[in-house]
């Protein structure tokens, strides 16, 4: 049978703690997937902020969105800006608030150009990101991070995530990862709930 996918258990965690009004965020929209996800969860009432850097990948997600999402679709708000200026973007009622925040690290899957594919998420500015996603989220929220060894700079980034939640005191929340040991270069989950 095998184990869940790396993006599955993401989506489970996830699932597992969003509620329809919730408020959400998918720090790297990219093309959308996790974005969908989180717009189904906490439905029209709710609220999905979605960060990226690049146009075209907020463009590409808001059409899945409108696609999968029907009227859920209104509770979306995409902002083109890195995550590291998380809490500036968000509106400050829904700081301590969010029910999960989703970073999906590295670059654009599937796009049609090198220079699209450069983009990739950077160690300083993730630290940054997931250091404000620790203030938006609530008690019991969860943040889900999969990180990518297998690309250039993947690696570094990996470890310097991980060890960013190895030092969280238990007081702020409780970190795990959900990798597949035998492939050490396959992308793997790290993820922490709130206390
Ligand atoms: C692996 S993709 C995300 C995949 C996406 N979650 C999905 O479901 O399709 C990584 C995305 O992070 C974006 N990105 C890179 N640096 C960023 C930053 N500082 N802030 C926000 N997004 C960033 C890239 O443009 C890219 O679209």
């Amino acid at each position: 049978m095998g184990f869940v996918s790396v993006l599955a258990m993401a989506h489970k965690l996830v699932q597992d703690r969003v509620q329809p009004g919730d408020c959400a965020v998918d720090a790297t929209v990219g093309n959308g997937i996790d974005t969908s996800v989180l717009c189904n969860l906490t439905g029209p009432k709710g609220a999905v902020f979605g960060f990226d850097v690049q146009e075209t990948a907020l463009q590409t997600a808001e059409q899945r969105v409108r696609r999968e999402c029907g009227s859920a679709a209104q509770s979306l708000k995409l902002i083109l800006a890195s995550h590291e200026h998380m809490l500036q973007h968000l509106p400050a009622v829904y700081h301590g608030q969010a029910a999960a925040v989703m970073f999906n690290l590295g670059y654009l899957p599937n796009a049609d150009s090198e220079e699209t594919q450069r983009i990739i998420t950077e160690p300083q500015s993730t630290l940054t990101a997931l250091q404000a996603s620790l203030t938006v989220l609530r008690p019991r929220g969860v943040l889900t991070i999969v990180v990518y060894p297998g690309h250039a700079g993947g690696a570094e980034e990996a470890e310097a995530v991980l060890a960013w939640a190895a030092q969280l005191p238990s007081a702020t929340g409780q970190a795990m990862t959900y990798r597949m040991v035998q492939k050490p270069s396959a992308p793997y989950l790290i993820a922490v709930e709130r206390r």
